[in-house]
């Protein structure tokens, strides 16, 4: 079979697209941490992702143009926030209160787009008074930038502010009085996604026992907000083989994010 210079031109067109497209998939997954990519990853098609149907069937409430041109509403959440912080820093409704060294509130983009969910406080973060700045900080800083944020274009809370001592699980009459202040933060980021991580930040979201491992990979929601789920930092940086996992949970919130801010930009 003869090719004509236009079908090679072609192929070899597509052929260095394909390779474009690979290289920058290895080099996100080795900013991520994951040195090894499997074979069935590369041999599978590279192609746009479909609409996600949550769009389709659930548009959003406030376009993200709201959002953006709105300088004064970026003032006025952050005063919220700081108004919520002030009225909480001295919160002593659950025995936590007498044993943290620093209540932590939460960090980043009062406009975040994306807003994380963990689940308390650790060591670290109960010294410096800023979630996730730990081991598992660093390893959730690297999860948002391979996604193509910076941690200030997002917002990360807990659902407990306070550290458990020990890290122990957070128990649900502390969960439950503590929940008020998450609520609070998320109406007032209003986010257009919600990240949770791990069992504690899923379940208390979503208002279910099921375990993390069957809720994660998908959105679901609360209350209205497309919420993906995926593993805790710290447990993937007991179990790194599941980073796999979590990196394909996170490219389809920044799929999903990236449709969003595209239908934005181009209402039909
Ligand atoms: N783990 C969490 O869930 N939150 C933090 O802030 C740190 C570690």
């Amino acid at each position: 079979m003869e090719l004509q210079i236009s079908q090679i031109t072609q192929i070899k067109k597509e052929l260095l697209s394909i390779i474009n497209a690979v290289k920058t998939k290895i080099e996100i997954e080795k900013g991520f941490g994951i040195d090894t990519i499997s074979i069935s990853k590369l041999n599978g098609k590279i192609s746009m992702p479909e609409l996600n149907p949550l769009i389709k069937n659930n548009p959003i409430k406030t376009p993200l143009t709201d959002k953006q041109i709105d300088s004064d509403g970026k003032e006025r959440r952050a005063q919220l926030l700081e108004n919520l912080q002030s009225e909480m820093m001295d919160c002593h409704k659950c025995p936590l209160g007498k044993t943290r060294t620093n209540l932590v509130f939460g960090v980043g983009n009062p406009m975040a787009n994306l807003m994380f969910v963990g689940e308390a406080p650790g060591r670290d973060e109960d010294l410096q008074g800023e979630p996730f700045v730990g081991r598992a900080g660093q390893l959730l800083t690297k999860i948002i930038e391979a996604i193509g944020f910076k941690r200030s274009d997002v917002y990360i809370a807990n659902v407990l502010k306070c550290r458990p001592p020990g890290n122990r699980n957070p128990l649900p009459e502390e969960i439950t009085l503590c929940m008020q202040y998450l609520i609070k933060q998320i109406e007032i980021i209003q986010p257009k996604v919600l990240c949770a991580l791990g069992t504690f930040a899923a379940q208390t979201l979503l208002n279910t026992k099921s375990p993390v491992g069957t809720l994660r990979g998908r959105f679901h929601e609360y209350k209205g907000i497309p919420a993906m789920v995926t593993f805790h930092p710290a447990y993937l940086l007991r179990n790194p083989n599941d980073k796999v996992k979590v990196w394909e949970d996170m490219k389809k919130v920044r799929d999903f994010l990236g449709e969003l801010l595209q239908k934005d930009s181009n209402p039909s």
